[in-house]
């Protein structure tokens, strides 16, 4: 098998996994605030979740690409496999084993989530509760792994991320609504859209009223 190193590889998971953990920090808070139910006039609570969709894609491809240079770089033997399943990568064992656990995790809340019109919302619900163990999980995985992360602004940003995601967690339980205000689920595919005719029927007669020049004396 060609040996393939360099220096760039390396520069290149390190960077990609500390954008992977801000993109991810921001796509957390962002859900906190879909699931609590904020958005009003200035920004809608439609406008927020589509934000948090679009970014949690954006920081999907990060991690991806942060995955690939690992493995491509044969300078650590640490195989696609071991992306997935944990504890089979020889470098750094328990670490990385933390990181595939980690991607499994985000898998299986981006999947379920592809999934959502064709499962139950509870069935979502908890598994998208995976993401807040996705997220402390990963920041072990970066502080065990990393080499930036221990200084300078490479810890900065690490713990402003965990202080911004524990923000939220202590926010998501306090602001949490009622049950009874209904589901979470804010994307109009969640939701069939009611038919106009049922719509109209609402609001207008069923025939309309004729101009009196057209009614007939009795
Ligand atoms: C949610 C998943 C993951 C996140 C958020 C994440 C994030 C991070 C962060 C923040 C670092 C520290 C960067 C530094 O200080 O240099 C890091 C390092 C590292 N990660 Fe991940 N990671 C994830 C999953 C994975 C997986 C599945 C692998 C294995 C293929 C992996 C391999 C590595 C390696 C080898 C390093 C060390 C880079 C170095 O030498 O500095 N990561 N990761």
């Amino acid at each position: 098998m060609i040996a393939l190193t360099t220096a760039y590889l390396w520069y290149t998971t390190r960077a990609t996994g500390i954008v992977a953990m801000l993109l991810f920090t921001a796509v957390v808070a962002l859900g906190t605030l879909v699931a609590n139910r904020v958005g009003g006039t200035f920004i809608g609570r439609f406008e927020v979740n589509e934000v948090h969709r679009s970014l949690s894609m954006v920081a999907v491809v990060f991690l991806v690409i942060h995955i690939i240079t690992t493995v491509l770089d044969s300078f650590v033997s640490t195989g696609l496999i071991s992306a997935v399943i944990p504890m089979t990568s020889a470098y750094k064992r328990v670490p990385v084993a933390l990181g595939a656990v980690a991607f499994d995790l985000i898998l299986a809340v981006w999947i379920s989530s592809l999934l959502k019109l064709r499962i139950k919302n509870q069935t979502w619900r908890f598994i998208h509760w995976f993401s807040w163990l996705a997220f402390a999980i990963s920041l072990v995985h970066g502080y065990l792994t990393g080499t930036d992360v221990h200084k300078g602004i490479g810890m900065l940003v690490v713990i402003g991320c965990a202080g911004v995601v524990a923000l939220a967690a202590v926010w998501r339980f306090l602001g949490r609504p009622t049950r009874a205000a209904g589901r979470t689920a804010l994307s109009p595919l969640a939701t069939p859209p009611i038919p106009p005719r049922s719509r109209m029927n609402e609001s207008f007669p069923k025939t309309p009223p004729r101009p009196p020049s057209s009614r007939r004396p009795r």
